[in-house]
């Protein structure tokens, strides 16, 4: 599509959205009488105005039925799970028993790592990005320890070549082919939180199988912001957190996939609880762990249903708009964007930003390395009612949410940037 850096034409291009109607689903943060332009859904996503509705549902029924909620009323707490499941499958591309709803994000990728990193012998090792986000990389660093193993001997990185800014794909499968008598384990990001580069999953993860290696990724900022096809392309295990493009809250239940073919094998070690004991016979409370055949089965602690009821206001959203369309506005929108970033450099006396974030492999992030005055462009920012994030040295992070922004709102934020690097010329 050939785009114009005109309000005019922004507005057009909102009015022909079809996802159009969902931005009033959401409460918005104010500035000066106005909604601001939220350009974080990548950190903190939106409350759905339902979102209260649905867990004051569970707290009237609290008060109700107390325990007897678990088995009675509109939604008893037993069930509520397999509310959530089917539209979290048609996020990520599973079938709804390949996945659970459980714990957070950081929680769960040490329970997965239990169960999928098995170092037998020399084949110890973990291929991961360099630079993955710090809750990765510490929990590498200490579920390895855990194991008897020295970091630097099992974990193997894989940065950008020199002077790059992002992981060149043949070199993923290069470090597989390298390494690929002694690799346990891949475990990779599904789109970098720093540049916003999607990463070839499918491809990955068949590399990893065919040297007998086993794959899983973290999907924090993948999750509702991407296609996901996690049971057909095989991968192993997933895990995500809920309160980004998910939009279920600070701290949001977290979600993990893991492939079918893992359910009945009983060998497969794990962390148990009684959560994810077989339910024909959990309430006979006997000895010897018998789990639930199906991803449930790595459930420890009685969830929170507080949680799920948040989960399910923001779920229910997504089931209606569909990740398809979802995926190609939030394309759309953050093509737009880079065609303004180009026309902002072009239009100056010096380029003002360098786009870190690959033009076809992204979601709806877009990540901006400023070239000048970067603290003071993303203060002005600020002020002016736009929600950015600033990493070190000199990043500013956005996302253009599918779900609840506008292109309209893409351009005003170009028209800020424009007006604020003018005054530094
Ligand atoms: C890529 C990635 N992994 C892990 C985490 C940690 O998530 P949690 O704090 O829910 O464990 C985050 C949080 O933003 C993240 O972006």
């Amino acid at each position: 599509m050939k785009f114009l850096n005109t309000q005019d034409f922004a507005q057009q291009l909102d009015a022909a959205d079809s996802l159009r109607s969902f931005r009033q689903q959401f409460l918005f943060p104010q500035h000066n009488g106005k909604d601001a332009i939220y350009f974080l859904g990548n950190s903190l996503g939106l409350q759905p105005k339902r979102t209260a509705t649905d867990m004051a549902e569970v707290m009237q029924q609290w008060q109700e039925l107390g325990v007897e909620s678990w088995f009675k009323g509109d939604k008893p707490w037993l069930q509520y799970h397999d509310k959530l499941v089917g539209p979290l499958a048609a996020i990520v591309g599973a079938l709804p028993g390949e996945i659970v709803v459980m714990n957070s994000l950081t929680v769960n990728l040490h329970l997965m790592l239990a169960s999928f990193y098995q170092p037998k012998g020399k084949r110890n090792k973990i291929i991961c990005e360099a630079k993955a986000f710090p809750s990765d990389q510490y929990t590498l660093e200490t579920h390895v320890k855990q194991r008897g193993f020295k970091p630097e001997d099992v974990i193997v990185e894989v940065a950008p070549r020199e002077g790059e800014v992002n992981i060149r794909h043949e070199d993923v499968l290069a470090a597989i082919e390298a390494n690929k008598d002694e690799l346990a384990l891949i475990f990779w990001g599904g789109l970098n939180y720093y540049t916003g580069q999607v990463f070839n999953m499918k491809t990955i993860t068949a590399a990893a199988h065919a040297v007998g290696a086993m794959v899983g990724f973290d999907l924090a900022h993948a999750a509702g912001n991407i296609q996901l096809q996690l049971h057909n392309w095989d991968v192993d295990f997933a895990c995500w957190c809920s309160y980004k493009y998910l939009n279920s809250g600070p701290g949001a239940i977290g979600g993990v996939y893991i492939h079918e073919r893992f359910h009945n094998d009983k060998e497969l070690p794990r962390f148990a609880g009684w959560w994810g004991y077989n339910k024909a016979t959990r309430f006979k409370m006997q000895p010897g762990f018998d789990p639930i055949p199906s991803a449930e089965g790595w459930q420890l602690s009685t969830p929170s249903v507080l949680l799920y009821a948040a989960h399910y206001s923001s779920l229910q959203l997504f089931e209606k708009a569909g990740m398809s369309s979802l995926y190609q506005k939030g394309q759309q929108l953050s093509d737009y964007l880079l065609f303004l970033l180009q026309d902002l450099n072009a239009n100056s006396s010096q380029p003002i930003v360098q786009v870190l974030t690959p033009k076809e492999n992204k979601g709806c992030q877009v990540s901006m390395l400023m070239l000048r005055n970067g603290r003071e462009v993303f203060d002005a920012l600020t002020d002016a009612g736009v929600f950015a994030d600033w990493r070190e040295p000199n990043v500013i992070r956005i996302a253009a949410v599918p779900m609840y922004n506008t292109f309209e709102e893409v351009w005003q934020f170009a028209q800020i940037m424009k007006t604020t690097c003018e005054q530094f010329q």
